[in-house]
């Protein structure tokens, strides 16, 4: 008998895909010269809007009424994680589209200057690579051993989770993750969010 301490969570919903939200989402890769030329100069194989569009739920409904189904989980999950936020409010800081193409990889990272972050997966062609999660402290494990192959999740070092389309993910934003490979021919498409503590 143990006692799971300093749990990390991750928090998997679901909603269901908007029919225009792929075609908006290649729409605004299309017409967005300024995060092409972004998404070029960074190496990143495809396309985002992170540092170009600061307005996706205003350019186009469908992002608005998506966002608004993100918040309603993301106040499930705070609430799940005990946050005492004291009269403050989570509040969205930043949304964006990711087109991978085939070959793209996003190298592991953490969402500074948030509180929960998360994916929302438009389009997930077969094979267009897992996300994969770090145990913050991995720094610290020094002598200790390995975890078996088929550990149960929660003593793994790191996980893997191959998302499907309508998939939502949210973690607490000083989790590092980083996303495989896309081996598929064709993008994936999905929309990131920052949330923090207003
Ligand atoms: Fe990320």
């Amino acid at each position: 008998m143990s006692d799971a301490l300093f749990v990390t969570r991750l928090h998997r919903g679901r909603i269901s895909v908007a029919q225009d939200l792929e075609r908006t989402c290649l729409v605004l890769a299309a017409e967005d010269r300024a995060g092409q030329r972004w998404s070029r100069e960074h190496g990143y194989g495809g396309y985002t809007s992170y540092a170009s569009l600061n307005d996706l739920t205003r350019r186009a409904s469908v992002f608005e009424t998506l966002e608004k189904a993100i918040a309603k989980q993301v106040a499930v999950f705070a609430r799940e994680l005990q946050f005492d936020m004291a009269g403050r409010r989570l509040a969205l800081d930043s949304f964006w589209i990711n087109v991978m193409e085939k070959g793209a990889i996003h190298a592991p990272h953490i969402h500074p200057h948030s509180v929960i972050s998360g994916t929302y997966y438009v389009t997930v062609p077969p094979k267009s690579g897992a996300i994969r999660f770090e145990d913050p402290r991995l720094a610290m494990l020094m002598a200790a051993p390995p975890k078996k192959k088929n550990a149960r999740p929660e003593n793994r070092s790191f996980v893997d989770v191959e998302p499907k389309a309508g998939a939502l993910l949210l973690w607490e934003s000083w989790l590092r993750h980083g996303v495989e490979p896309n081996r598929a021919r064709t993008p994936r498409i999905s929309v990131s969010f920052n949330y923090r503590v207003d």
